[in-house]
């Protein structure tokens, strides 16, 4: 789906999501929802704070799992996804903090391994994503999986690709402070969703979605990988579909 702008394309996923969350509230069940990061989903985040200011969205019945989170991270550090997450929403709504799953940045390495293993059998135990809200990073790594990840790769620690440190260098404040690790779901939790969105917005991001939706599907572009999901939709605003 393209649209005009980011906005509407934001109220577009806010909307598909408030929507799932009153339907499994109504079959009293639970929404499972992966979240991201990023500059991409932060309007997404504000409408669906909205929704819950304004429109009485609860967000009791919510299990959220996020895709990832630099590693080595603290909590409360300006670069964490867990602030960024708080700031964005969870602060703002009324979910339950044991709903609320995101990769531990603060383990010590030989955890690491255990940790993943029970972030995928958690992912289970809940029934599995409902959704999957995806950004795509210029290497068309989703999460943090970079080119080389397999269609089978589950939740766990990866070397971040120089483009996406570079990327990520202005927020903190020079390359040589942005971390080199991280944890991430994998390719294959990703595509275990029932549904997939992965949004994309300005002309920085065109040729990478380009080669994501009309690409061969191939490990060194990870995204193309999404081409395989029976249910995944890929919105964007004119800009970042101005290459397909
Ligand atoms: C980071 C995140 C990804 C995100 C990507 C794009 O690398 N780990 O999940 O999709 O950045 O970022 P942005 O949305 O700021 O363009």
């Amino acid at each position: 789906r393209i649209y005009e702008d980011s906005d509407a394309a934001s109220l577009y996923v806010a909307n598909e999501i408030a929507q799932l969350i009153r339907q499994r509230q109504k079959q009293g069940k639970k929404a499972v929802i992966g979240l991201a990061t990023g500059s991409t989903p932060t309007k997404m985040y504000e409408y669906l704070v909205r929704f819950h200011r304004e429109e009485d969205l609860s967000f009791k019945n919510v299990v959220t799992f996020n895709l990832d989170e630099y590693y080595p991270m603290q909590p409360d550090s300006i670069h964490s996804y867990v602030r960024f997450m708080n700031e964005h929403l969870f602060d703002h709504i009324d979910i339950p903090k044991k709903n609320i799953h995101i990769p531990d940045g603060t383990l010590e390495k030989e955890d690491v391994r255990d940790f993943c293993k029970a972030y995928e059998a958690r992912i289970r135990e809940v029934g599995g994503l409902d959704i999957q809200i995806l950004g795509i990073g210029r290497t068309g790594h989703i999460g943090f999986n970079e080119p080389g990840s397999s269609l089978g790769s589950t939740t766990r620690m990866v070397r971040l690709d120089r483009v996406t440190r570079l990327d990520a260098a202005s927020d903190f404040f020079g390359l040589e402070n942005v971390p080199t690790k991280a944890i991430t779901m994998g390719v294959g939790t990703i595509l275990s969703a029932r549904r997939v969105i992965m949004m994309a917005w300005g002309e920085g991001k065109s040729s990478i979605i380009k080669q994501a939706v009309e690409g061969k599907i191939r490990e060194s572009v990870p995204a193309t990988f999404l081409q395989q999901h029976p249910n995944c939709q890929v919105i964007a605003d004119r800009a970042a579909a101005s290459s397909l």
